[in-house]
C-alpha cells in the first residue's frame, strides 16, 4: 500500500532533522542512563503494573518497561479509514513515518535496520521532533527525558526475552513486541520519562507530569501516544503512556481532533489484538 510514498522519505526526513534541528538532537531532553525495571508479577490489565525490561546503555537498546495481566480482549470492528487526511505515505514500507506496525504486521524485512537514525544519546528518527518537543515541556516546567528509543531486531531478542522469562509469553505479549514487531525498531517510536526520574516504565508513570504533557502536547510534534488506555484489543498492548510514536503533526492532530485513538482505526487496518 502506497499512497504518494515516494514524495516523502525517511531519507529526505532524516535530511530536515540535519539541516534542521542538527545533530545535537536531544540536548533539551536530557537523555538518562536507561534503567533496568525489578521483575514483578502483576496485576489489573487495566491498571498498567510495573514490568522487567532488559536494558543496555548504547543507544538505541534501552529498558521498556510496560503492562502485565489477560491477554486482551477480542478485536473490536474496525472504523473506516481516515477521510479528512489524504494517505501520503506507505503504511508498509518501515522507512515511513506512516508504517504501522502490529501483531498482525511485522516488519518487512524482519531484520530491518532504518538507513538514515539521526544518532544522539537516544537514536530515533525523529529526534528534531523529539528535542523541540522536549524544549517544549521545559519551557513549560515539566521534565522529559528519552529512556528508549531504536532498538535492533538482536535488542528486541533481548528485551522480548526478558520479558517471556519473568513472565511468561502469554503476559510479555501484552507489554513487549516479539522481534520483529516492534515500532522501536523502525526509528519512528521512542518511550519517554519523567525528569525527575519518577514512575519510569511503571503504570504511576501515567500521573506524571511528563506523561500528562505529552499527552496532551505531543500532537503539536508529531507524536501520538501509540498505545491508549484500554485500546488493547485493537493495538494489542495495555497502555503504555510512555510510548510515542512520530506520524506527522498533520496525522497528529487530525486523530486528536477526530478522537481516534489508534493508528489501526485512524487507517482503517484491523485491530491487532494477539498474533496471527
Ligand atoms: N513495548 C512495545 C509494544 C514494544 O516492545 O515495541
Ligand atoms: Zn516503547
Amino acid at each position: 500500500m502506497c499512497y504518494e510514498c515516494g514524495s516523502t522519505s525517511r531519507r529526505s526526513f532524516a535530511q530536515f532533522l540535519a539541516a534542521g534541528a542538527g545533530l545535537t538532537v536531544l540536548a533539551a531532553c536530557t537523555p538518562e542512563a536507561p534503567k533496568a525495571a525489578a521483575p514483578s508479577s502483576s496485576t489489573a490489565p487495566s491498571s498498567v503494573p510495573p514490568s522487567p525490561e532488559a536494558v543496555t546503555a548504547s543507544a538505541g537498546a534501552t529498558a521498556d518497561a510496560a503492562t502485565v495481566g489477560q491477554s486482551p480482549a477480542a478485536p473490536s470492528p474496525t472504523p473506516p479509514p481516515s477521510a479528512t487526511l489524504a494517505r501520503q505515505f506507505s503504511l508498509d514500507d518501515p522507512a515511513s513515518p506512516w508504517v504501522i506496525v502490529n501483531k498482525h504486521r511485522p516488519l518487512k524485512p524482519a531484520d530491518y535496520v532504518p538507513a538514515d537514525l539521526v544518532r544522539p544519546a537516544v537514536a530515533i528518527s525523529a529526534a528534531g521532533e523529539a528535542e523541540a518537543m522536549c524544549a517544549a515541556a521545559a519551557r513549560d516546567g515539566v521534565g522529559i527525558v528519552l529512556a528508549s528509543g531504536y532498538r535492533s531486531y538482536s535488542t528486541q531478542v533481548t528485551t522480548y526475552n526478558g520479558y517471556v522469562a519473568a513472565r511468561g509469553q502469554a503476559d510479555a505479549d501484552t507489554a513487549s513486541a516479539r522481534p520483529g514487531h516492534s515500532e522501536h525498531q523502525t526509528g519512528w517510536a521512542f518511550d519517554i520519562g519523567d525528569g525527575g526520574g519518577a514512575c519510569s516504565f511503571e503504570p504511576c508513570f501515567a500521573e506524571q507530569a511528563a506523561a500528562a504533557w505529552a499527552k496532551a502536547n505531543g500532537h503539536r510534534f508529531g507524536f501520538v501516544v501509540r498505545y491508549p488506555w484500554m485500546l488493547h484489543p485493537i493495538t494489542g498492548y495495555f497502555y503504555e503512556p510512555w510510548h510515542l510514536r512520530y506520524v506527522g503533526v498533520e496525522a497528529a492532530t487530525d486523530m486528536l481532533n477526530r478522537g481516534i485513538g489508534t493508528l489501526e482505526e485512524y487507517f482503517g487496518l484491523e485491530a491487532a489484538p494477539a498474533y496471527l
